[in-house]
């Protein structure tokens, strides 16, 4: 990434910092806001509204007008992962406790809940003749969000799910909320249907390489560098690509050995090294790898063959995906 790109994403960075740091909540009561202001002050990568403002200018916007949109989708995906730290039953998040081990449930459900009507006390101040449009592409990707979650939740107790299956859960509950990133930068800016239509798909395609790669970090990263707490797809028998792929591969060996983890209820830095060495070996690790390298080539390939004005940031942002190691 050239030096003027870096620094403009480190501004826009800071803009939508400065946004979710300063939120418009009173002090008290304390039990809700307290829980609220401490999710949103914990950092993330802020992907999501950084692809909104690169959107909004690829097709020939003011990134500045797209600013509080952005903002609404990064408080949005902060309600989703409160609720899903709950569900996934994990302690840490972007370096902190999550919201209910810092708290409690009760108080992480609450304060969840209270983001995603801020996200509507959000959306509902712009300004602008396209609001009607923003607000169906909204609520129809916040559907998908949701959609996407049950689904994961319910193959924990399917014992088989299908690789186009995986596909479908991972477009819902992860893609669906990067392809509304881009697909409302870009309604923001001005954005004609035909260039809509392509960043809505350029933006699945990058949030279906995303959470692919996010399940292979899971294996493959450490704790400390993710900021959050790994090994839950595994002991929850979450069904990943990866894991999915590795499972018809293993030996008889390997099978027992792993039922064995399984009924111990606990995933050791040497159970994790295990499964990462059985995924190299069976080569469920380079499979994925290709999978993650064809959705992005996709992905730009789309944006080539797009008539846009400005695609430099967007090229950015999904080569820094490719290589993403937190
Ligand atoms: C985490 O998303 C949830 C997934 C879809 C994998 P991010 O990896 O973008 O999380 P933050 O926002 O940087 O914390
Ligand atoms: C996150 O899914 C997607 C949503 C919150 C909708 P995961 O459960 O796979 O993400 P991490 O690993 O907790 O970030
Ligand atoms: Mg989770
Ligand atoms: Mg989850």
């Amino acid at each position: 990434m050239d030096q003027a790109l870096k620094q403009k994403l480190k501004l826009w960075q800071e803009t939508v910092r400065h946004d979710l740091t300063h939120p418009k909540f009173p002090a008290e009561p304390a039990y809700l806001f307290d829980p609220m202001r401490y999710a949103l002050n914990a950092e993330g990568k802020m992907l999501r509204p950084v692809l909104c403002l690169a959107a909004a200018e690829a097709v020939g916007g003011k990134w500045q007008d797209a600013v509080q949109v952005s903002v609404a989708l990064e408080i949005f995906h902060t309600f989703t992962l409160i609720h899903d730290d709950i569900m996934d039953g994990d302690e840490l998040r972007r370096g902190f406790p999550t919201v209910h081990a810092a708290y409690d449930s009760d108080r992480a459900l609450l304060s969840g809940d209270t983001l995603l009507i801020y996200v509507y006390q959000l959306l509902s101040d712009i300004d602008d003749l396209k609001f009607p449009q923003l607000f169906k592409a909204f609520n129809d990707g916040a559907m998908d969000v949701c959609k996407g979650q049950g689904w994961d939740m319910q193959f924990e107790q399917s014992k088989d799910v299908t690789p186009q299956q995986y596909e479908l859960m991972i477009d819902l509950k992860t893609g669906a909320l990067i392809k509304l990133a881009c697909q409302m930068g870009a309604i923001i800016g001005g954005g004609n249907e035909p260039a809509i239509e392509a960043l809505s798909r350029y933006g699945l395609l990058l949030g279906r390489a995303f959470q692919m790669q996010d399940d292979l970090l899971e294996v493959t990263s450490s704790t400390e560098t993710m900021g959050k707490s790994l090994g839950s797809d595994v002991l929850n028998e979450k069904k990943t690509w990866i894991w999915l792929d590795l499972k018809k591969n293993l030996t008889p060996a390997e099978q027992r050995e792993w039922k064995r983890i399984q009924d111990s209820h606990q995933l050791s830095a040497a159970h994790r090294d295990l499964v990462r060495s059985w995924m190299m070996e069976h080569g469920t690790l380079k499979r994925a790898e290709n999978l993650v390298q064809g959705w992005i080539s996709a992905a730009d390939v789309l944006l080539n063959n797009t008539p846009l004005k400005n695609t430099s940031m967007l090229k950015a942002l999904s080569d820094i995906i490719l290589k993403r190691q937190n």
